[in-house]
């Protein structure tokens, strides 16, 4: 079965994570994904974050699945020539360098668009134009501009990083999407286009109900935030939803010593109060005119969190999901990293999979989020670093007898 991206050539100069999160979903959906590295030590992350002696860290080694290495010296007039070869070859080209990598490397715009006028450009960087435009990006800054750390904590502590990283892997899906999209229009144009996000600008986009909540607060306090106090911002609210459904993460009964992650996240639907308040055991407040509707209830949040933890206490946390979700009501055990990589549901679906590498021996990785019925994944390992350089070179340019070897002494390789 044909994949929904072959017959795409990637140019891929992506490192660290966002880019190569993109690059690699790309490849998933069955792109030619060449990853150009640095001769002698390629993308920094190869070595960062061993768990391993002198093999590819599972860093790399979980965002570069399904791709073919190049080693390519960019600041040799050899590597750049290759380069330049490969880009009127291909379709589309990535990357997340620093601001202004690429142009030093006499790779801007309209240069790329000179030697191949319907490739796609598409490049992923910490911020758009304003006072921020020059400065490098990591995941935490840009939850930190973005207004993910200012929003998330609690309101009496500092704010707090999200665990999930929605700058590098968020913005990664971000960029996927938009260079699908330039990929479709250009079959209409049979032109490139030039493809941007700033990480900022993405994790904006996932803060898109704060926004709302920032303009909600003009007219007023928020009423589904736990918060009793509020500025002219707004506030971290712990684990409060904020939304349309109040929700609250309440604490179980510990299974291990440490007790850690015995919590359940419950969301009290209008439709669930009765039966939730009959499970566990206070039917009492069903019609209390403090609980009785969710208006009703709003100002009292804190204090039905509590007596449902009353509940959930004499309950582990799969026993309370289990109860719970019986009678319907919206709720979900907190899992722990422990948890997900030994779960076998997820194994199943193909959310977690084992693949073999030649150097480390089997990891775990995540494989493709999402399913498409035409075309299927195959989750494959990383390349070693310019693991097939002499292949793609071969098989792309017409190199003169002698050429590989001319370039590789050279450095170029
Ligand atoms: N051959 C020769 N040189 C190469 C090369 C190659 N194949 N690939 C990269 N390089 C060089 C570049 O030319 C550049 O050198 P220069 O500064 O002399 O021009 C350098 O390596 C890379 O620079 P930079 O991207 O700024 O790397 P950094 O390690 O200083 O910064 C980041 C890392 C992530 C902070 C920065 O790349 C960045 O802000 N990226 C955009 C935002 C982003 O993606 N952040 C999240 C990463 S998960």
């Amino acid at each position: 079965m044909r994949k929904a991206l072959e017959g795409v050539r990637v140019v891929d100069m992506t490192h660290v994570q966002a880019g190569p999160v993109c690059t690699q979903l790309l490849a998933w959906m069955g792109a030619d994904v060449i990853k150009i590295e640095r001769p002698g030590g390629g993308d920094v992350t190869r070595s960062q974050l061993r768990d391993l002696p002198d093999v590819d860290s599972l860093y790399f080694t979980m965002l570069n699945g399904n791709k073919r290495s190049l080693t390519l010296n960019m600041k040799a007039d050899e590597g750049k020539q290759v380069f330049s070869q490969l880009l009127e070859r291909s379709d589309i080209v990535v990357e997340n360098f620093g601001p202004g990598v690429m142009d030093r490397m006499g790779y801007t715009w309209e240069r790329i668009q000179e030697i191949n006028p319907q490739i796609i450009y598409a490049s992923l960087k910490g911020f758009g134009p304003g006072a921020l435009e020059s400065a490098k990006a990591y995941e935490n800054i840009a939850q930190a501009t973005g207004g993910a750390m200012s929003t998330t904590g609690f309101e009496d502590g500092p704010p707090v990083v999200t665990g999930a990283q929605i700058g590098d892997s968020g913005n990664a899906v971000h960029l996927f999407g938009a260079i699908c999209a330039a990929l479709y229009q250009r079959t209409h144009t049979g032109r490139g286009q030039r493809v941007q996000i700033s990480m900022r600008a993405g994790i904006l986009n996932l803060c898109r109900v704060k926004l709302r909540d920032q303009q909600r607060l003009e007219h007023g306090p928020l009423a589904e935030y736990p918060n009793e106090e509020f500025g002219d911002f707004v506030p971290r609210s712990g684990n409060a939803s904020g939304g349309g459904q109040p929700g609250w993460a309440v604490r179980c009964k510990p299974t291990t010593e440490k007790g850690a992650n015995a919590w359940v996240y419950v969301v009290i639907q209008p439709q669930v109060w009765e039966p939730l308040m009959h499970k566990i055991g206070r039917p009492d407040l069903i019609e209390n005119p403090d609980y009785a509707t969710p208006e009703a209830r709003l100002p009292h949040l804190q204090d039905i969190f509590d007596v449902i933890e009353q509940w959930t206490l004499t309950k582990t946390k799969w026993e309370a999901f289990g109860e719970l979700n019986a009678i319907n009501v919206p709720c979900g055990p907190v899992l722990s990293t422990k948890d997900l990589i030994e779960d076998e549901g997820l194994r199943a679906e193909g959310v977690v999979v084992d693949v073999d590498h030649p150097e480390r021996g089997t990891y775990s990785t995540v494989g493709c989020p999402f399913t498409l019925s035409d075309s299927p994944v195959e989750i494959k390992r990383s390349p070693l670093l310019g693991e097939h350089s002499a292949e793609i070179l071969e098989e792309l340019l017409d190199l003169p007898e002698g050429e590989l070897e001319r370039l590789t002494a050279a450095g170029a390789v």
